[in-house]
């Protein structure tokens, strides 16, 4: 048997027991043991839950138990989940997250410490929500330099842009909706301006390049000044309007932006729609590939975490994820290049 502790009983936290309870078979068997949730760390009590007996309050409690080998972190914000992640690998126990805040700001400190310790920290569902990325680039896209990485890579904000373009709905009641569905984040100000799409194409990008990409220098642009005038005009051209995540390398270079972007319809990513999301990663030898799928949602999510576990508990300590360095990847002027 092998426990495991999960931080955060939330969305992807409930959504991660209902993966583990529906497949548990399958799951058990490709992760070659029996996975047990020992411990839910949440400050509420779920009085009457199935996971009631499990709820702990003290993180110490988790931390300090050497039957706990993965850490799932599924809290969100970087602060206490940092301090949290980083005990748990200290002390020798694999972290699966989806918390892309914690991945792109602290990344490569933490994947040092994996591999000092022997043991994982992945982040599947950190970018594209259900939608395999992270372990292509680390395990399959490894003979090519990538060139190109570019996307949707939102689903709250290409769900708000899908209904404004195709049913003409508001954006304030779109959005809500968003929320209602489990797409958006806590606070959604992070999908709508663009921040949580801009943390994502950090991750992508720190990981094609092996260096940290600080990203408070990626040109970040989210979709709160677009109105109705905007997608009447996008339609009229025969367009629609879609936030991208992009990084480019030219001229050794690296160049990366989140903004608005008005896409034709002899582009793959003109019918990518609702919470969906696609990435393209375009690699010196391979060309494109495109990555597609659902980029938010509980169970999605969930699925990309629980893919994580099966792999910490397959791999016990051997070190799986490349790591990137801490030196920091200075990224050229979208606004001076012909980018
Ligand atoms: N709020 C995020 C989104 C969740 O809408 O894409 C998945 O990362």
């Amino acid at each position: 048997m092998l426990n495991i502790a999960v931080l955060g009983y939330g969305t992807v936290g409930s959504g991660i027991v209902e993966v583990l309870n529906t497949n548990q078979d399958s799951i058990n068997k490709r992760a070659g043991k029996e996975i047990n949730i020992k411990y839910v760390l949440d400050l509420r009590e779920f009085k009457g839950d199935p996971i009631e007996d499990k709820i702990v309050h003290d993180y110490s409690i988790i931390a300090n138990d050497p039957e706990v080998k993965i850490v799932v972190e599924v809290m969100g914000g970087v602060h206490p989940a940092y301090e949290f992640v980083k005990e748990a690998l200290e002390k020798g126990k694999s972290v699966c997250t989806s918390n892309k805040e914690l991945v792109a700001k602290h990344g490569a400190e933490l994947l040092r410490i994996s591999k000092e310790k022997n043991v994982n920290f992945l982040f599947e569902a950190s970018v594209g929500g259900g939608i395999p990325i992270i372990r292509p680039l680390n395990q399959s896209l490894t003979a090519d330099e990538i060139e190109e990485i570019s996307g949707i890579l939102n689903g709250t904000t290409n769900y708000i842009l899908s209904k404004m373009t195709i049913e003409g709905s508001d954006y304030e009641t779109v959005l809500k909706e968003a929320q209602v569905l489990g797409y958006a984040e806590r606070n959604p100000a992070a999908d709508v301006e663009g921040h949580d799409a801009c943390r994502k194409i950090a991750i992508l990008t720190s990981l094609a390049y092996g260096m940290q990409v600080d990203f408070e220098d990626i040109y970040t642009e989210g979709i709160t000044n677009i109105t109705d005038i905007d997608i009447n005009y996008a339609k009229s051209i025969g367009a629609n309007i879609k936030m991208l995540g992009t990084s480019k390398k030219k001229d050794g270079k690296v160049y990366a932006m989140v903004a608005p972007m008005l896409i034709n319809d002899l582009n793959p990513l003109y019918t990518v729609n609702n919470v969906f999301n696609a990435i393209f990663v375009k690699g010196n030898v391979l060309g494109n590939v495109m990555f597609y799928g659902s980029g938010a949602g509980k169970l999605p999510t969930a699925s990309a975490v629980v893919s994580d576990i099966v792999d910490a508990a397959k791999h016990g300590n051997t070190h799986i994820m490349t790591i990137w360095s801490s030196r920091k990847l200075e990224l050229g002027d979208v606004n001076e290049s012909k980018y």
